[in-house]
């Protein structure tokens, strides 16, 4: 099937967020180590990012490291910054070729001083890059978010800059890592698995859901492009009724 041919080049998401799940499994399956399945993990951050570039999409956001990973075995952790910090290094010239700009979400002072530096490098090097941004959440969650988010809030109001009747969704937003991205409008997650893990938990209060069955080192351009087509055959309400709908 030729999904991209598929698609309505006018009814694009502009955001899409993937949770990239089942590097570990993959790499089980053929009996090797689960970094394994986290270096073929690489190649399926390549074609989507190329494959969202080629379309229009405007945003992509990928869950690469959550703040719970920091949990599991620090053998894992380290090969999985280390390979952070090759994939940045070598894939900065995918980003210049397609013209996209990084950006990251999360708790970056916790990632190491190597890992940080290379990144705030590429991102300050791909800065003028306005075809796609590609938002890297690195050590992310999204409770973390929402209570540091909180806790900005009440840092402006013992200030006395702002009092608690000036709180809505508007100020809130702005207290966000996203603050300058688009909510999701379609969110992606790999492996057969149902869940959200903590990822975007505002940001996705109406974005569609798509799970596909593929582990993520088996995720390829079609498979982007099939989740899109998914995405356009649905009605987005946002709570009205399908009359309401201007098609
Ligand atoms: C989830 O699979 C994947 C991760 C925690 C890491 C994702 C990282 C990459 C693909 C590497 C490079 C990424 C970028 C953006 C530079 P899992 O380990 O939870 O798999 P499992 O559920 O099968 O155990």
């Amino acid at each position: 099937m030729d999904w991209k041919e598929k698609i309505d080049k006018d009814r694009l998401p502009r955001h899409v967020a993937i949770i990239m799940d089942g590097n570990g499994r993959w790499a089980k399956q053929r009996g090797k180590f689960r970094t394994f399945g986290h270096q073929h993990g690489v190649k399926s951050v390549r074609e989507t990012a190329e494959a969202a570039a080629e379309i229009g999409i405007r945003y992509l956001t990928l869950y690469a490291f959550s703040t719970e990973n920091w949990t599991r075995p620090k053998s894992e952790v380290n090969a999985l910054m280390k390979l952070l910090v090759r994939t940045i290094n070598k894939e900065s010239k995918t980003l210049h070729e397609n013209k996209i700009s990084l950006k990251a979400i999360g708790n970056l002072d916790s990632l190491p001083d190597i890992t940080r530096r290379e990144l705030f490098e590429a991102i300050k090097e791909t800065q003028q890059y306005d075809r796609m941004t590609m938002i890297l959440a690195l050590s992310y969650s999204s409770r973390w978010e929402i209570v540091n988010a909180a806790k900005t809030i009440a840092q402006k109001i013992e200030a006395k800059e702002i009092s608690s009747a000036d709180i809505d969704q508007k100020l809130f937003e702005s207290c966000l890592t996203t603050n300058t991205i688009p909510d999701p409008e379609l969110l992606i997650r790999t492996s057969g698995e149902y869940r959200i893990s903590n990822f975007l938990l505002w940001q996705i209060a109406y974005s569609e859901l798509f799970f596909s069955t593929k582990y993520w080192p088996d995720f390829r351009k079609e498979d982007l492009y099939e989740a899109i087509v998914d995405f356009q055959k649905r009605e987005r309400r946002f709570g009205k009724i399908s009359e309401q709908i201007i098609k």
